[in-house]
């Protein structure tokens, strides 16, 4: 009840101290008075080793939105962009920079134009085929849906900078998994925080996102509630809900909403995650929510907190994804589920809860999560290809982190236990294009195994990642100590491996110039890995198997 009063206290202190808030000339540090040149975009110049300032969008004295930038003070990197399309021709319009000492080399750097390509970078390690944001920082995939032939896709998005901070909630869209369409902010922050993960469901037409909304209290550590939006434009643009939140609790890391509507009850079930639990709750209007259970106490791992979850049916089992950060097979941040049963109130695992299962074993696979309403009754996910031990160290620039390539989940049995099946979804087939001689920076590599394989990608600087399947051992294991840049952090040089659960008469392994997907194309094993070579791996050798190499049409 406490925390409750306190984080309408901290939201009704923002209402009137904040946002809206009446900002003098004198209170601003450095005061950009706008327009002196015209355009729609006001570009700030970033550094990523400066400390974070704000930068303040005032209309006729009222603050409309803040944010915090690395504004450069001594070389720029990069630029982002403000847009002040929504603040123009509303009144005088001032941009206050706060926190930014008056000799930064920012401030000479400013750019205003309607360019939005201006000084794009065109980096070597920007995937091909995968997704990734045009600028900023992006982590999980969030409130992914299918509806009327468009896949959506929504993730945390920090658009003033490539390293984690502000998040909104990007979007992107898409008829074939593969090219992505950028359609721009769909959830900004507000009075109750920052955006954080959630999802959306697909209800008579509508859409509705429900997403956590988290803000660091007067009083340390974090506020985080569970809001709600609506959409009747299919997802482009959304309303949020006047009663947000609509779910408070006393806990910690309480975030990261899944909803999705129960046929077997004929009501809306949410799973979301709590500390180290899965909390399921039911409601018939998404607006009011009934604690029915909590799944997680002693069963499978739990080296880190439990986020970004999901539920849902595959066959006659339901399978519960859990992401986890830390604690991943190899450190840092992994995906875990459980397979059992659930019936609207409890999720039941049928395996001791000593078993752990990872949907898979390479060290950059997070936040995996499925699309509501896909066609055919599809399980179809992407994960975040990145890891947080690492993540903001990336040797990337202007934008920071992809997307997997979209698999299709299923079931398979291997004695006792049932496990969660990864296949690269059908539309990569599509993808294929001619046969190549030798490996490029974007290709999918189709190898035959027989009973031992390895395979090893080079390049003329000597850099390569070893792939070894031991048909005895029945493991498969990447090897990227040698890769090329691995250097940003100790913990990225490492040999990821995984049991496959019988043999392997198929690898398929896709290669976007900075990510190496690796699976058994029965299913039973998936590997996800990042790579930065200096140059692209160009050779391959192979033992114990037959090689194919396509290109990717992308
Ligand atoms: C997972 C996560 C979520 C949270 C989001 C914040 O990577 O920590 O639990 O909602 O990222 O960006």
């Amino acid at each position: 009840m406490m925390k409750r009063f306190l984080m309408t206290m901290v939201a009704v202190m923002t209402l009137t101290m904040g946002w809206g808030q009446v900002v003098t000339p004198q209170a601003c540090e450095q005061s950009i008075v706008m327009p002196k040149e015209t355009g729609r975009y006001l570009w700030l110049p970033i550094e990523e080793k400066a400390p974070e300032g704000k930068v303040q969008v005032i209309v006729s004295g009222m603050l409309q939105m803040e944010q915090n930038v690395r504004m450069a003070r001594e070389q720029v990197e990069y630029y982002v962009a403000l847009d002040l399309q929504p603040y123009q021709g509303k009144g005088e319009l001032r941009v206050c920079v706060q926190n930014v000492p008056t000799g930064s080399v920012c401030y000479k750097k400013l750019a205003q134009n309607d360019d939005a390509d201006f000084a794009l970078i065109d980096e070597k390690f920007r995937p091909l085929y995968h997704h990734t944001p045009k600028r900023g920082w992006m982590n999980d995939p969030n409130g992914m849906f299918y509806k009327d032939g468009v896949w959506n896709l929504y993730y945390q998005y920090n658009p003033y900078g490539s390293m984690w901070g502000n998040m909104h909630w990007g979007h992107s869209s898409s008829t074939d998994l593969i090219h992505w369409k950028d359609e721009g902010v769909a959830l900004a922050p507000d009075v109750w925080g920052t955006m954080f993960s959630g999802s959306c469901i697909v209800d008579n037409g509508g859409v509705v996102a429900m997403y956590t909304a988290s803000r660091p209290t007067p009083f340390g550590g974090d506020v985080q509630g569970q809001c709600i939006a609506f959409s009747n434009d299919g997802g482009k643009t959304f309303s949020k809900y006047e009663g947000n939140p609509v779910l408070t609790a006393e806990d910690k890391d309480f975030r990261d909403p899944r909803p999705f509507w129960n046929e077997d009850i004929k009501a809306w079930n949410l799973i979301l995650a709590v500390g180290q639990e899965m909390r399921i709750y039911s409601s018939s209007d998404l607006k009011e929510w009934k604690h029915e259970s909590s799944f997680g106490k002693e069963y499978g791992n739990h080296g880190g907190v439990w986020e970004c979850p999901d539920l849902m049916k595959i066959g006659e089992k339901w399978v519960l994804i859990c992401n986890i950060n830390p604690g991943g097979p190899f450190g840092g941040s992994a995906t875990q589920y459980f397979v059992g049963q659930f019936d609207g109130h409890k999720f039941t695992c049928e395996s001791k809860p000593e078993v752990t299962k990872w949907l898979d074993y390479g060290k950059d696979h997070y936040a995996t999560v499925s699309f509501y309403n896909a066609p055919d009754n599809r399980r179809t996910v992407l994960a975040w290809m990145s890891n947080w031990q690492y993540a903001n160290q990336v040797p990337t620039m202007q934008f920071r982190s992809a997307n997997s390539i979209a698999r299709d989940l299923g079931l398979f049995t291997c004695g006792e236990e049932t496990y969660v099946s990864v296949t690269p979804s059908k539309e990569m087939l599509a993808m294929r294009g001619a046969k190549l001689k030798a490996p490029t920076e974007a290709c999918e590599i189709v190898i035959d195994v027989k009973k031992q394989a390895e395979i090893v990608l080079s390049n003329a600087k000597g850099e390569q990642v070893t792939m070894t399947y031991d048909g005895q051992k029945q493991t498969f294991s990447v090897d990227r100590t040698k890769s090329g840049e691995v250097s940003f952090s100790a913990d990225f040089p490492c040999v990821t491996e995984a049991p496959t659960y019988g043999t392997i008469k198929q690898l398929r392994i896709f290669i976007d110039r900075c990510s190496i997907e690796a699976f058994d194309a029965d299913g039973k094993m998936a590997m996800t890995n990042l790579v930065f070579p200096s140059e692209p791996y160009n050779n391959i050798k192979v033992k114990g198997g037959k090689v194919t190499i396509y290109e990717i049409k992308y």
